[in-house]
């Protein structure tokens, strides 16, 4: 199935090509007259809501459209300290700009729990149709920034199921079995190949 991915983030449809890819799915970013949808997000209401409120905003635009009837795609994500009782959730782009990773790392100096886990929420809709998809990467937050691969939080962030490395320091790029990403887009796979859809 071609899946119109709505995000101006081109490491996601990267990342969401590969790993659907793999089940025969074809992912191209959503551009609507050139330029990728700019969303209003309820980001104080969670990831969940907003994804809900991306899909819902993303088939309104596409209405009367060429793309009108075809599947679209959208994914809001996060990642969430333990040491601040899961935050900053649906906030990490806006702390990511307003603190920085170096900022971060500063809030958990004072021997502060370094557990994390990044969340990712994707929903496919074609407008008759609606299938929703969840992941979760457990890991911890480094001493240190390290490595300038993938986006946000990669560079401070070492997944539980790694080597030790940061995403960050994944040359080889981060579309694997093990992120929150893959996971979510590997079960809308499931569902999307299911005999009874
Ligand atoms: P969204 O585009 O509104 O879903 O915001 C996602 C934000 O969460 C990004 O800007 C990053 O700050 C963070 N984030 C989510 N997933 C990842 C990831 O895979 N790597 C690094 N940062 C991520």
């Amino acid at each position: 199935m071609k899946i119109l991915f709505a995000t101006s983030n081109p490491n996601k449809v990267e990342e969401a090509s590969a790993v659907l890819g793999q089940s025969g799915h074809r992912v191209e970013q959503l551009l609507v007259g050139g330029v990728p949808p700019d969303f209003e997000e309820p980001k104080e209401l969670g990831l969940e809501a907003v994804a809900v409120a991306k899909i819902e905003q993303a088939l309104g635009l596409i209405r009367g459209t060429e793309f009108e009837g075809s599947a679209v795609m959208v994914e809001d994500s996060g990642i969430f300290l333990d040491a601040f009782d899961d935050w900053p959730g649906a906030e990490s782009s806006d702390v990511e700009r307003e603190i920085g990773l170096k900022g971060v790392l500063r809030m958990l100096a004072d021997g502060r729990q370094r557990g994390a886990e990044y969340r990712a929420v994707a929903i496919v809709s074609d407008g008759a149709g609606t299938w929703d998809g969840t992941g979760v990467c457990r890991g911890r937050i480094s001493e240190t920034v390290r490595g300038n691969q993938g986006f946000g939080y990669d560079p401070i962030f070492i997944p539980d199921e790694g080597d030790g490395r940061t995403f960050g320091e994944w040359r080889e790029g981060k579309n694997s079995e093990i992120t929150h990403r893959a996971r979510a887009m590997n079960r809308l796979a499931e569902l999307l190949n299911s005999p009874s859809r």
